[in-house]
């Protein structure tokens, strides 16, 4: 494709770009405040604490402001009553002019407000350069109440750029996924068949339903952090008087203020261009807000970009890539660190680098830093610590900079290898380069009697994950559709039936394990199916000779799960009047159940039915008695409560379900544990 072989010099060529190098004008009166330089116009407005106005160019990219649209804020889901959008309570701004240390003109503005009832501050600011086309960004929220400690969690925090206008045509969350924006006939036909999931086939002609799916979700947009750089939205310039395109994207330059590591998943886009600093959508802990909590989210970089009539998609958003580096503008935020709570400057940082021997078979290995003492996916406990990753090369090697001084947990992890290597107390002292070397073998409990799928923290592998959908031309990977598209009963007529050497594992085994499927939530199917033990029930068969398991004394079959849902769904709440707020997952070996692993009600994820194959990552080892096992053939079932449902208060399945990453059993002739993995 075109865009693939322009070089970076060619794309500054080709955007629209005038550089006449001129001051920054940050300007305020008594009703708004702006920011501006020869190409970029924006302004707040004092009545409501948002940006009502990006202009690029001469073009109006926000539109009319109605509402809660046409406008760029910050919100949370944090206050006692639940959402809250600052602004226009008790607010009070700031304007900052200035000259940076590369010489560089900038402007900038800050919001500050309070939620009286509680004492709350939330503040946006927005920072513009010269010769920039965009606005770099930081979130704060502060909690400082000595006579109520505990307020609640931050259940979601974000900055949300939100167009009225109709010149957007296309939304992109990565290289891969994007898809033409539902028109307005398809929305005014459009259906619910899911918590904030429609059906739009009524409008068969519609760019987005002809090109991506019948069904409609913001989760179908979704990303996970880990490789993610810049997501945003496209016009394509059939809305636009020259037909020229423009683009508004999030870029992902720093990730070390956001929670949950590289497997934390989130929307990004769906019409409105978020910022998600922090949610649970996917299953993840988030931080309490008690007395003290101070910390400041960013800086995130909202580019807009502008090129010439014809110019694809993946032009502009590429051209948005280039700034997703935490080593970029590191010099400005420095120059105005005076002004950012809690940003921490360059001379509190260090490099930190690694030189790693992994196990063979390593694939995509990657390194985390993140809180001390604690699974990353956890790092929500200790609000003052950040988190970093970077891929490990073929040779062992991984380099992070701008690592803030502190102590932390490294997690090292790589697609095809079972558990994780954990070292804690990690010291990264500022303005030095830290080398930590480490050995890691892969975590054995003996001889390997079988595996099935690949573990990388996903249960995209299996039917219906990442395998493009073959119905529509721009072929989203099948998780990301209304999961109720794949019927369970349709393709597992008989139940879920795997032979160990035989089966396939992206047919013969779904992308989730369900208790029930139908019913609520459930378009397609407005029936619940529990079958005869053949939904809660899957079966694995295997052979095995004498000479492999006996004078053994121990067997291990290890689960690992991407992700699975109890009763509690996505909220980490305990509810005791549900049966499954703790979800009782059994395995039986030849007939035999060994003891159930409790999955606890704050590891529960909203996963497949979110459009997510990677969510909050757990794992259990059943050590049983090689006893059990048998010459000839063995049968492992795997076993869900049968009808195994909950309340659930949004439309949104009833049945409790676990998605796998991978299975293993193996056998030892000496008791012993296996590394056990962090849950
Ligand atoms: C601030 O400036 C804008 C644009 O010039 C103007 O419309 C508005 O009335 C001014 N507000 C005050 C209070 O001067
Ligand atoms: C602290 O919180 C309590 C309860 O929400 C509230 O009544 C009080 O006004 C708050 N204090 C401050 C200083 O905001
Ligand atoms: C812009 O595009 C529209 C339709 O896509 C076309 O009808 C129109 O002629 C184009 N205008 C220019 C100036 O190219
Ligand atoms: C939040 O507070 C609750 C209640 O004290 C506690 O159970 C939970 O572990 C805390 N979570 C975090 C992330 O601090
Ligand atoms: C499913 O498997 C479990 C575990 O062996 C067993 O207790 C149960 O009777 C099976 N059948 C049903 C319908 O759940
Ligand atoms: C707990 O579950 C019951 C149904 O079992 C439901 O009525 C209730 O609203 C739930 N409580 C919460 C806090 O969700
Ligand atoms: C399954 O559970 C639902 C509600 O929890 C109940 O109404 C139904 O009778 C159960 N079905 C079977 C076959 O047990």
């Amino acid at each position: 494709m075109l865009f693939q072989i322009l070089s970076r010099s060619c794309l500054i060529l080709l955007s629209l770009s005038r550089s006449v190098y001129a001051e920054v004008v940050a300007t305020e009166n008594g009703t708004q405040l702006v920011i501006q330089n020869d190409r970029l116009y924006t302004r707040v407005d004092k009545a409501s604490g948002a940006m009502d106005a990006v202009v690029l160019d001469g073009q109006n990219l926000l539109g009319t402001r109605s509402g809660s649209t046409g406008i760029f804020n910050l919100d949370c889901y944090c206050t006692p009553n639940g959402f809250w959008t600052p602004g226009s309570s008790q607010p009070t701004y700031e304007l900052y002019s200035g000259t940076d240390s590369t010489g560089t003109s900038y402007g900038g503005i800050k919001m500050s407000d309070t939620y009286t009832p509680t004492g709350q501050t939330l503040e946006q600011y927005w920072f513009l350069r010269d010769g920039e086309t965009g606005l770099h960004v930081f979130s704060r929220i502060a909690y400082y109440n000595e006579t109520t400690p505990f307020l609640r969690n931050l259940q979601e925090f974000r900055t949300l750029f939100r167009p009225n206008s109709g010149i957007w045509t296309h939304l992109a969350t990565n290289a891969v996924q994007y898809a033409p924006l539902p028109g307005s006939e398809a929305k005014k036909n459009e259906v619910v068949v899911q918590d904030a999931t429609w059906y739009m086939g009524n409008t068969p002609d519609d760019a987005y339903v002809q090109q991506e799916a019948d069904y409609f979700t913001k989760y179908t947009f979704q990303d996970t952090w880990r490789n993610h750089d810049a997501h945003g939205m496209y016009a394509d310039g059939s809305q636009i008087g020259d037909n020229s395109t423009f683009g508004a994207w999030m870029v992902m330059n720093t990730k070390e203020t956001y929670f949950g590591g590289p497997l934390h998943s989130d929307l990004v886009v769906d019409g409105i261009v978020y910022d998600y600093m922090v949610s649970n959508h996917h299953g993840d802990q988030t931080p309490n807000i008690t007395d003290g909590f101070d910390r400041t989210f960013g800086p995130q970089y909202f580019y807009f970009n502008h090129f010439p009539a014809g110019t694809d998609l993946h032009v502009l958003r590429e051209d948005a890539t280039q700034y997703a580096d935490p080593e970029w503008s590191a010099e400005f935020y420095d120059s105005i660190a005076e002004y950012v709570p809690n940003f921490v400057p360059s001379t509190q940082r260090a490099t930190w680098q690694l030189q790693a021997d992994l196990p063979e078979n390593a694939k995509n290995p990657i390194a985390v830093l993140a809180q001390n003492g604690v699974d990353f996916q956890d790092n929500v406990f200790d609000t003052k610590a950040y988190q970093y990753w970077a891929e490990i090369d073929e040779s062992g090697l991984a380099n992070i900079p701008r690592v803030k001084a502190g102590t932390y947990r490294l997690t090292i992890y790589a697609d095809g290898i079972f558990g994780q290597y954990i070292q804690d107390d990690i010291v990264v002292r500022a303005g030095e380069v830290e080398v930590t070397q480490i050995k890691w073998e892969e975590e054995t409990a003996g001889e390997e009697i079988f595996r099935i799928g690949t573990p990388d923290k996903s249960s995209g592998e299996y039917r219906h994950g990442y395998e493009p959908d073959p119905t529509h031309p721009l072929h989203p990977e099948q998780y990301r559709v209304y999961w109720a598209v794949y019927d369970f009963v349709d393709d597992f007529p008989e139940g879920v039936t795997y032979k160990v050497g035989e089966s396939d594992v992206a047919k013969d085994l779904n992308y989730v394990h369900w208790s029930v499927f139908g019913g609520y939530a459930n378009s397609l199917r407005t029936t619940p199916h529990y079958g005869d033990g053949n939904v809660n029930n899957w079966t694995i068969i295997f052979d095995l000779e004498k000479s492999q398991f006996e004078q053994k004394n121990q067997a291990t079959f290890t689960v690992q799960l991407a992700g699975a849902k109890t009763a509690a769904g996505n909220t980490d709440v305990y509810n005791a009047s549900e049966p499954h707020s703790n979800l009782a997952y059994t395995v039986s070996i030849n007939g035999k159940d060994l003891e159930p692993w409790v999955i606890p009600y704050y590891h529960s994820s909203s996963c497949a039915v979110r459009s997510a194959v990677i969510c909050y990552n757990i794992a259990n080892k059943f050590v049983f008695d090689p006893a059990l096992l048998q010459e000839g053939e063995n049968q492992i079932i795997l076993s869900l409560p049968f009808n195994a449902t909950d309340y659930e208060s949004a439309v949104l399945p009833s049945s409790v379900y676990v998605q796998y990453d991978a299975l293993r059993l193996e056998v030892s002739s000496t008791k012993k544990c296996g590394r056990k993995r962090a849950t």
